[in-house]
């Protein structure tokens, strides 16, 4: 699969368009207030023993508290987890479920999200999946969400987190902490923007871009696909794609620099 394929909308098995038809929000509060349902909860196993993955197990349990019956942590996959990441696991009373490979998928109902920050990475593990499971979508109990806002399947939005009115995530799009989303702000698949980032109103953010610790992308911007924003950037014009931008105001860096992540 070419680079272009893998960018592709839908190569999770979803399209961006998908979200006029079906656009997924938090529930209302009455909705909320009435929890007692016949259906069990969703059964979620995050893939990602790091401490994004870790973090996103502790989005879920939030979410199981807030909203009683509504998801299950099962627990968390990794192919080959560092034995600092297991024993954090076991003391925070999370279980390790073993490899990708291992795990009954056919017989185990559940859905997944993918606790890998690098946005290449989690393309390429949520792909693999898309064959045995479903992505979860989860939105911690502590972050607010205005009207019709659309999330994609396998987003997760971390605690503190804002987004505006109409705002629009893709599918995988991880918002850490205290993110700030303007307006009408769309926000492709797969792109990570990490903490107290500031995505500006009317902004265009592409497929599997990251966007640094504290950075700012001002209002009506567009940032290409696969571009790195750093931290504590300002982003004053548009970013062409593959691009990784530094400063204030937000320069490209030359290719020397070749400062995108890497799987
Ligand atoms: C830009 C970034 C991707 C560079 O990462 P890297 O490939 O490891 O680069 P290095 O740390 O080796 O630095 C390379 C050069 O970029 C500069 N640089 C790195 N980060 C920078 C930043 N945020 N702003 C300005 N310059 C930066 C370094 O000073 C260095 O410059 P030099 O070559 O002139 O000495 C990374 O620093 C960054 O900002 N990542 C955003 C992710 C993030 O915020 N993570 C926090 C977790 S929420």
């Amino acid at each position: 699969m070419t680079r272009d394929d893998e960018r592709s909308r839908g190569d999770a098995g979803w399209r961006m368009a998908d979200l006029a038809r079906e656009p997924l929000s938090r529930p209302s509060a009455a909705e909320q207030s009435s929890p007692v349902t016949d259906e069990p909860p969703e059964n979620i196993v995050v893939i990602g023993s790091g401490g994004h993955g870790r973090e996103i197990a502790e989005v879920c349990l939030a979410v199981a508290r807030a909203e009683p019956g509504r998801v299950h942590l099962v627990g968390v996959i990794d192919d080959g987890p560092r034995a600092g990441d297991l024993a954090r696991l076991i003391s925070a009373g999370i279980a390790y479920l073993g490899t990708v490979a291992a795990w009954p998928w056919s017989s185990y109902a559940c859905s997944f999200v993918v606790g890998v920050s690098d946005p290449t990475a989690r393309r390429r593990i949520a792909n693999s999946l898309v064959a045995h499971s479903r992505p979860a979508t989860l939105v911690h109990p502590d972050a607010t969400l205005g009207s019709q806002v659309a999330l994609g399947p396998g987003c997760v939005v971390f605690a503190g987190a804002r987004l505006s009115t109409t705002v629009r995530l893709g599918a995988h799009v991880h918002l850490y902490h205290n993110v700030t989303v303007g307006s009408d702000a769309v926000v492709d698949d797969f792109t990570t923007v990490c903490s107290a980032a500031t995505v500006g109103s009317g902004t265009h953010t592409g497929a599997g871009v990251m966007v640094g610790a504290g950075a700012v992308v001002l209002d009506q911007r567009r940032v290409g696909d696969g571009s790195t924003v750093a931290a504590a950037a300002c982003v004053v014009g548009d970013v062409p794609p593959d691009t990784v931008v530094t400063g204030v105001p937000a320069t490209a860096r030359s290719p020397k620099h070749s400062l995108r992540a890497t799987s």
